[in-house]
């Protein structure tokens, strides 16, 4: 059995132990998936790009018809306070914050019932960031049909598609599956996939396919400072194969080379199975972004 953090968590209003926070099991979360999340890094005790995960967050709860239940000012609050919590008691300065917001409790019935409270969830844990091996050797990755519903871009608890998506490589020893739906790249099983081709940075055009990552517009940025070409455009199996990079991106692996496909290195250049030369640019620039822009 895996044992519980004893870390401070938020729940409806209340500030309590982690094992001990408890939610009914009529909460629509618990029954039908029916709620939303986001998941925030934390460097040294600040929180990296805060507004544009409460956009993305604005934007989940209005496409499930759920009214926002706290201020921005009210979940910076609550967030900083348990940040604040584990970095005293644990000495832990980097974290990952997750939130999730249910439509709450109700009797089992699939339409969405009017005016009952939201149930509210905030909890912080350690970051765990790729190992410094990942770094310099980067990871491995399998393709995969994407079998997942046509709403991905709502971060949704729902994310049974995301876990067996993410088996696939997990049963193979690699570390994420990267989704292909009609011969065209999607993203990965909680990441977005980049391609560097000819020294561009390409990703699949945001949509209602894909969950448009914090780290997409972020990479955009990265790139624009560092004079690297970036577009957004269809990308088909060809590309992803013939590749010279493969790059994910995502709270928790900032951004991570890929550097075997389904088994075969990744690009045909001189660093062929390697980290390439922009990753190592967006790493560092990554790397400084995290400097200024944490609150
Ligand atoms: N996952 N696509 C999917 C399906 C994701 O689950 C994630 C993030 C991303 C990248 O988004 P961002 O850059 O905002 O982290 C793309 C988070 C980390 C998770 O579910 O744990």
């Amino acid at each position: 059995m895996h044992l519980l953090p004893d870390s401070l968590c938020y729940l409806n209003g209340q500030y309590l132990n982690l094992c001990d926070a408890k939610v009914s099991v009529l909460d629509r979360g618990f029954i039908f998936g029916d709620g939303v999340y986001e998941v925030l890094p934390v460097y040294g005790r600040k929180l990296f790009r805060f507004e544009q995960h409460m956009d993305r967050l604005e934007r989940s709860l209005t496409a499930l018809r759920i009214a926002n239940p706290l201020r921005r000012a009210e979940w910076l609050e609550h967030l900083r306070t348990l940040i604040t919590s584990l970095a005293d008691r644990q000495g832990i300065m980097d974290q990952l914050v997750y939130l999730q917001v249910t439509r709450g409790v109700a009797p089992r019935d699939h339409v969405m019932p009017a005016g009952i409270p939201p149930t509210v969830f905030l909890m912080t844990n350690p970051m765990r960031q790729p190992t410094p091996e990942q770094r310099r050797l980067g990871v491995a990755c399998v393709t995969a049909d994407d079998f997942r519903w046509e709403r991905a871009d709502i971060k949704s608890i729902s994310l049974l598609g995301n876990v067996l998506a993410r088996q696939i490589s997990a049963d193979s020893g690699a570390t994420e599956t990267i989704l292909l739906r009609d011969g065209f790249l999607t993203e990965a099983s909680s990441s977005n996939v980049w391609i560097v081709r000819e020294g561009v940075v390409c990703g699949p055009p945001p949509g209602n396919l894909l969950l448009e990552g914090i780290r997409a517009e972020l990479l955009q940025e990265l790139c624009a400072t560092a004079g690297i070409a970036f577009q957004r455009r269809p990308v088909p199996r060809e590309d992803v194969e013939a590749a010279d990079e493969i790059l994910l991106t995502s709270a928790t692996k900032e951004v991570l080379p890929v550097t075997t496909l389904d088994g075969r290195p990744v690009g045909r250049g001189a660093p062929c199975g390697r980290p390439g030369p922009i990753y190592a640019r967006l790493f560092q620039a990554y790397q400084q972004a995290k400097k200024h822009q944490s609150i």
